[in-house]
C-alpha cells in the first residue's frame, strides 16, 4: 500500500513516445503513450475485457487498441469500440491517469483525479536556470524505495563508501578529520530538513576537478525531503579558490514493494560551455558509475539480507537524525491515510 493523492514521477519524457509502454508504478500497471498532438496519455494497462496488456496492442490515432480481441479505449479509458456489438457496458471503461510533464520529467498522479493539481509537483526551479545544466538519469532498482531514500538522507555515507570519488577520507578510522561538523534537522510542514556542514575537509576526485581545487574545503549540504519521496540535495564545494553549486534531486517511485523506478537531475552551475570537462556526458557517465557502482549494489544488498531476516531493526546513530525524522513524519502519514505502517518505515520516537 503507497501513499496516495501524490504525484509520483513516472519517466522522462524522451522514454514516452507514440508507441505504448508500460511500466509498473506503486504495483499498478500502467501504459503510456503520446496522442496525435504529442499529448501524454497513461492508462491502466489492462483490458477491461480477459485482462490483456493494452501496451502489447496498438495506437490508433489518439485511441489503444487490445492486440486480443480488439477492443479499443480513448485518453480518458472509455471503451469506445468492441468488434462485433453496438453496445459497450460502462464495466468494459478503464482507469485514466492525470499525467503531465514539468521539470524534465514525466509524472503521475495516483488517488483521486480530481484533487490533481500541478502546483503539487514537487518544485524544482533550478533545472531551468539559464545559469545551470541539469543532466537526468533513471535507474532501475532491486530494492525497496524506502532504501534509497535513507541512503540520500544518510550524507554521511559519502566520506566512507564514495571515499575516493564524491566525499572525504573523514569516514574512515583514522583519515582525516574536518575542523568541525555541524548537522541539524527541523520540519515545515510536510517538509523535513537538514543542513549539514564540514569545515575544512579533504575533497575527493570529483569535485577536486569541478571546481579545480587544490586545497582542502567546506562542504555543505541542504536536503530535504518531501512526500511521498523525494530528497532534494543542494550541495556547495568552497574554499578562497572557488565556489561551486549543485542541486541534485532523488525521486524514487514504487515499481513494488522490493524494486524502485530511481529518477534524479544533477543541475551544477560549472563546466557549462559544453566542451571543455565537465560536460554533460562526463556528469552523466561519473553519476551513472558513482550510483550503479556504489549505492545501487549497496540498497540492492540490504534488500537481500532484510528478504533473509525478518524483523530485525536497525541501530540508528547521531547521523541518522534526518533518515529518523522523514520516518518518524511518514509513519503519521501512512496512519493520516489509514494505511498500515509498512515495516521499511522504522520508527523511533
Ligand atoms: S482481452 Fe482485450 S479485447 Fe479481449
Ligand atoms: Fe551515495
Amino acid at each position: 500500500m503507497f501513499l496516495e493523492n501524490y504525484w509520483y514521477c513516472a519517466a522522462l519524457p524522451h522514454e514516452v513516445d507514440a508507441r505504448p509502454q508500460r511500466r509498473v508504478i506503486c504495483n499498478e500497471p500502467v501504459v503510456f503513450y503520446r496522442d496525435t498532438k504529442g499529448k501524454l496519455v497513461a492508462l491502466e494497462d489492462r483490458c477491461s475485457h480477459r485482462q490483456a496488456p493494452l501496451s502489447i496492442g496498438e495506437i490508433r490515432g489518439d485511441n489503444i487498441q487490445c492486440n486480443y480481441h480488439g477492443f479499443v479505449f480513448d485518453r480518458d479509458g472509455a471503451c469506445v469500440h468492441i468488434p462485433h456489438q453496438d453496445t459497450i457496458p460502462s464495466r468494459a471503461h478503464i482507469r485514466a491517469y492525470p499525467v503531465t510533464e514539468k521539470w524534465g520529467f514525466i509524472w503521475i498522479w495516483r488517488g483521486e483525479a480530481a484533487k490533481a493539481d500541478a502546483a503539487k509537483i514537487p518544485h524544482l526551479p533550478w533545472t531551468n536556470d539559464a545559469g545551470r545544466s541539469p543532466v537526468y538519469v533513471y535507474f532501475y532498482v532491486k530494492a525497496n524505495h524506502q532504501l534509497i531514500a535513507d541512503n540520500l538522507l544518510d550524507i554521511s555515507h559519502a566520506d566512507y563508501l564514495h571515499s575516493d570519488t564524491l566525499g572525504s577520507k573523514s569516514g574512515i578510522m583514522g583519515g582525516p578529520q574536518p575542523d568541525k561538523v555541524e548537522f541539524r534537522t527541523w520540519q515545515e510542514g510536510d517538509e523535513v530538513h537538514s543542513f549539514r556542514k564540514l569545515t575544512n575537509v579533504e575533497v575527493a576526485s570529483y569535485p577536486k576537478k569541478w571546481g579545480n581545487f587544490t586545497r582542502n574545503v567546506n562542504r555543505t549540504n541542504i536536503q530535504m525531503w518531501e512526500a511521498p519521496n523525494t530528497v532534494h540535495v543542494h550541495l556547495e564545494f568552497e574554499n578562497d579558490e572557488n565556489k561551486i553549486l549543485i542541486n541534485h534531486d532523488h525521486i524514487m517511485t514504487p515499481e513494488t514493494d522490493t524494486t524502485t523506478h530511481y529518477f534524479m537531475d544533477f543541475t551544477r552551475n560549472f563546466g557549462l560551455d559544453g566542451n571543455q570537462y565537465p560536460t554533460d556526458d562526463d556528469i552523466y557517465d561519473e553519476q551513472h558509475s558513482v550510483i550503479s557502482g556504489d549505492d545501487l549494489p549497496m540498497v540492492e544488498a540490504q534488500q537481500e539480507n532484510i528478504n533473509l531476516c525478518r524483523g530485525v531493526v536497525d541501530v540508528p546513530v547521531k547521523a541518522d537524525k534526518l533518515i529518523s525524522a522523514v520516518h518518524r513524519h511518514l509513519a503519521d502519514m501512512y496512519l493520516v491515510q489509514d494505511i498500515p505502517v509498512p515495516s521499511y518505515v522504522l520508527v523511533q520516537r
